[in-house]
């Protein structure tokens, strides 16, 4: 199996750089499985949805070159792995412009004139952290993580048909709790493809949200 590894934040000595390692290590440490960690701040990925992207979008022209590579890495990865520092209450803007423009119709999803959907990527597994810095009380208690799932879980992969298997948030970033968040990532890596056979994972309990 391969895992694609997104990641999206300009400085690769950050934690969240350390926790897509992390999670990319438990992966391979847990079998015969291949990682690649797409660094989409370092390698200059444009985020903003151009004028090309709205021609592929109704489909009038082909995907722009730099979209048809990304999709490609995607079609050779079993799962994908965004990993992303929560910036107000949502993924970084590069993350989000990622989606929009790569997540095109005709590849992530088929829009019929009628209206009916067709979802594409029905053979993904998509393993989400987010990293913040407010604590797991503040998240319960606004919602926060609540809104993020419906919007980037349900919103954006589920309606692509792709599995949702791992979707936490590492909190708290500003306390002792990085160290920890590290080792929760590997964690969760090495359950990356452990119920691929069966359709189904169980998380560690260390990844729970704090309530
Ligand atoms: C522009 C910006 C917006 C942020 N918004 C949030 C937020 O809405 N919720 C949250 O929990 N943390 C927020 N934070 C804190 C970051 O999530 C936190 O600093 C980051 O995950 C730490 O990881 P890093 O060391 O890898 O940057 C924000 C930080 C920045 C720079």
């Amino acid at each position: 199996m391969h895992a694609l590894v997104v990641v999206s934040h300009p400085d690769s000595q950050s934690l969240t750089h350390a926790v897509a390692r992390s999670f990319a290590e438990g992966v391979a440490a847990s079998g015969e499985h291949t990682t690649e960690i797409a660094d989409i701040a370092a390698e200059g990925f444009q985020p903003a949805f151009n004028q090309a992207d709205r021609a592929a979008y109704f489909l009038q022209e082909p995907l722009p070159s730099d979209i048809l590579r990304e999709q490609e890495r995607i079609d050779r990865a079993d799962a994908l792995v965004l990993v992303y520092p929560v910036y107000w209450w949502s993924f970084p803007g590069q993350l989000k412009g990622w989606i929009d423009r790569v997540f095109s119709n005709g590849w992530a999803y088929d829009e019929a004139p009628d209206g009916t959907l067709g979802k594409r990527l029905g053979r993904l597994a998509v393993h989400l952290i987010g990293i913040g810095g407010a604590d797991g009380g503040t998240y319960a208690r606004r919602g926060y993580d609540k809104a993020m799932r419906t919007q980037i879980d349900h919103g954006i992969f589920d309606f692509c048909g792709a599995r949702v298997v791992t979707s936490e948030f590492l909190l708290d970033v500003n306390g002792q709790a990085g160290a920890s968040h590290i080792v929760t990532a590997r964690a969760l890596g090495g359950h990356a493809f452990a119920g691929a056979a069966s359709g189904g994972v169980d998380l560690p309990e260390v990844a729970e949200l704090p309530s």
